[in-house]
């Protein structure tokens, strides 16, 4: 006789509060993405040209119950019905992701359900699973943010090798730094792209840095210099040097994608974070795809910076894996390689 088997429906709370954003999703096994909510501390830190962590670990405090409340309501989620809660253990701010921990573990604790520390950059990277065409194991993962420019071969979730990295300036701090140089203000890459409509790509020629030699690992700080520079000689030319800025960075990331593309033979590449918002880099990496026959994927334009729906996701599939902290330990960490996660 065969038996019925009926899956539980997993409803997964997720919590990202690793830097300037406070984010909640909620997961479920039956119907995905079913909430998300967003908190930007743009406005708080952009008198100080960037993020100032104690103001950000007090925000979060203000922000997180509040935004879960917003999301059970959105989904029609009572707090009973929650089968786990993620949370952002790290890469990022201790005091921001102290927050996070705290609160998703006493959550949990209360409930009576797991919880566990998701790896922010597991997050980003598992993003594009979130849109209806979902990329298909195993591909490169190109991820690019504030604080990390990582190629990555991925099996399959949980298994992440590191094939580059930044030796400096992540590529997201590249915009940053470069766009304060400009005068553009905090934050930098989304300003940066925006000048950078109106500059003209041949008038300046940047380096592609480390490109004329094998491997793939990047250096950004390069760049920013040879801006500054350029901005030194020819200080009304913002938007040529914010155009040559770009392009020299956006071509340097497809370079080196194309490469890892061909050192695993993998045909699919996944593109994630911040900086994946960037439509020029976008332009660049789907002329590269479609020349070399692999398909492209990239989160929606609203799940490429931080939010929580990434981390209500990656807590998903390993809470479905059976992994959690049984123990409610307030643990974060702040620095924390994808190589060390526990595969599924
Ligand atoms: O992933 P994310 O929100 O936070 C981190 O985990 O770091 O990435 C933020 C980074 C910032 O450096 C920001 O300037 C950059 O992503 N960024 C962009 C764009 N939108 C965000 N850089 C270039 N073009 C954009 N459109
Ligand atoms: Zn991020």
């Amino acid at each position: 006789m065969r038996r019925l088997v009926v899956k539980k429906n997993l409803i997964t709370l997720g919590i990202e509060s690793s830097c300037d954003e406070t984010g909640i999703g909620i997961y479920s096994s039956n119907d995905g993405l079913i909430s998300h909510k967003l908190f930007s501390q743009v406005k708080l830190h952009a008198e100080y040209g960037g993020v100032v962590p104690e103001l950000a670990s007090r925000d979060h405090i203000q922000k997180t119950v509040p935004l879960i409340k917003e999301a059970l309501k959105e989904s029609s989620v009572k707090l009973n019905e929650l089968t786990g809660v993620a949370y952002t253990a790290g890469p990022g701010l201790s005091g921001a992701l102290l927050v996070g921990s705290s609160i998703a573990q006493s959550l949990a604790w209360g409930l009576g359900i797991p919880a566990l520390g998701v790896h922010h950059m597991e997050g980003h990277l598992l993003a594009p699973l979130l849109e209806e065409k979902k990329p298909e194991f195993p591909f490169v993962a190109l991820l690019v943010s504030g604080g990390h420019t990582l190629l990555v071969d991925v099996p399959r979730i949980g298994e992440y090798k590191i094939l580059g990295e930044s030796l400096d300036d992540a590529v997201g701090e590249g915009f940053d730094k470069t766009a304060k140089i400009l005068g553009l203000g905090y934050p930098g890459g989304p300003a940066l792209a925006n000048l950078a409509k109106k500059g003209d790509k041949d008038r300046f020629t940047f380096p592609r840095p480390m490109t004329d030699r094998p491997g793939l690992d990047f250096s950004f700080s390069g760049l920013k210099t040879f801006a500054r520079n350029t901005f030194f000689d020819f200080p009304h030319e913002k938007a040529n040097i914010a155009k040559a800025f770009e392009v020299a960075a956006t071509e340097t990331l497809s370079i080196k994608c194309n490469r890892a593309l061909k050192h695993t033979g993998y045909k699919c590449l996944v593109v994630s974070g911040g900086v994946s918002a960037n439509l020029s880099l976008r332009e660049s990496l789907n002329k590269m795809c479609e020349e070399n026959d692999v398909s492209v994927f990239y989160p929606a334009l609203n799940f490429c910076t931080d939010n929580g729906a990434m981390i209500a996701l990656a807590g998903h599939y390993r809470f479905l894996a059976g992994q959690s902290n049984q123990n409610y330990e307030i643990s974060i960490k702040p620095r924390w390689s994808l190589e060390e996660l526990q595969p599924l």
